[in-house]
């Protein structure tokens, strides 16, 4: 099945004191979704921001939000975030003891399920929830902070997590320390959705921007495995893929 890669950058590794501006430089040099990285301070050793954030950011693009939650309870504020304008919502298996519950509760919302695995949990823990799934996010660093270093022993669960999905339209998105040198392997192990932040943030203008989101799209393209990259010239078939706006 030919997935175009979707790079979203994440806007932890924004400068916050002009964020609204950060998130348009973006969207302008190609980002395709932007990605908000919620943290409490509880589930993951850090906080970040919250939904009051999101909304303030949410007229800057039309880009798709892609909101994950490194929050524990999450099910009291998914409402929260649906109406503060995320597209897509992600949570972590290992947030609470009723993943199924809290995926049928973002579908409910009218929004696109997506579920998180950090690095020591294993794909089995998405088994019995795939078909209430939109994406599946591999954390490739323990959730908490930018800028740390790609684990490596997650390619081998993305390519599990990739045959596990086969023919169902779910994205397969990765995580932490995603770069240009690393985004090949990624997307050769079946990733079809790649997060950078510190990566994509470096220099200061939208133009370096882009040149830092292609030199990752470039790389991500080229990894494609090779029955990915046989069917690319072709267009996509209705209802193919999984298109998000
Ligand atoms: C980590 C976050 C990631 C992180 C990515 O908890 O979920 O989105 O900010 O940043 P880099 O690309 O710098 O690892
Ligand atoms: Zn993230």
């Amino acid at each position: 099945m030919t997935r175009e890669i979707i790079i979203a950058p994440s806007i932890l590794a924004a400068d916050f004191a002009r964020l609204g501006e950060e998130v348009a430089a973006i969207d302008a040099a190609g980002a395709d979704w932007i990605h908000c990285d919620v943290m409490d301070g509880h589930f993951v050793p850090n906080i970040s921001f919250g939904a009051d954030v999101i909304k303030a950011i949410r007229p800057v693009t039309k880009k798709v939000f892609d909101v994950h939650l490194m929050i524990a309870p999450v099910d009291p504020y998914l409402e929260a975030f649906a109406k503060a304008g995320a597209d897509v919502i992600t949570v972590h298996a290992e947030a609470g003891p009723h993943l199924d519950r809290s995926l049928q509760a973002i579908r409910a919302l009218g929004k696109k399920a997506g579920v998180s695995l950090c690095p020591a949990t294993p794909e089995s823990a998405i088994e019995y929830v795939l078909d209430r799934l939109d994406l599946v996010l591999v954390m490739t660093v323990n959730p908490g902070f930018g800028g740390q270093s790609f684990l490596e022993s997650q390619l081998e669960k993305i390519a599990r997590i990739r045959s596990m999905i086969g023919e169902r339209p779910i994205r397969l998105e990765v995580d932490g320390g995603v770069t240009g040198d690393n985004a090949a392997p990624v997307a050769a192990a079946g990733a079809d959705t790649l997060v950078a932040g510190s990566a994509v943030f470096r220099g200061k203008s939208s133009a370096d921007y882009a040149a830092n989101i292609a030199a990752i799209r470039v790389a991500a393209e080229a990894g494609r495995v090779p029955k990915l990259q046989d069917n690319s010239s072709r267009p996509m078939r209705a209802g193919e893929g999984v298109r998000i706006r």
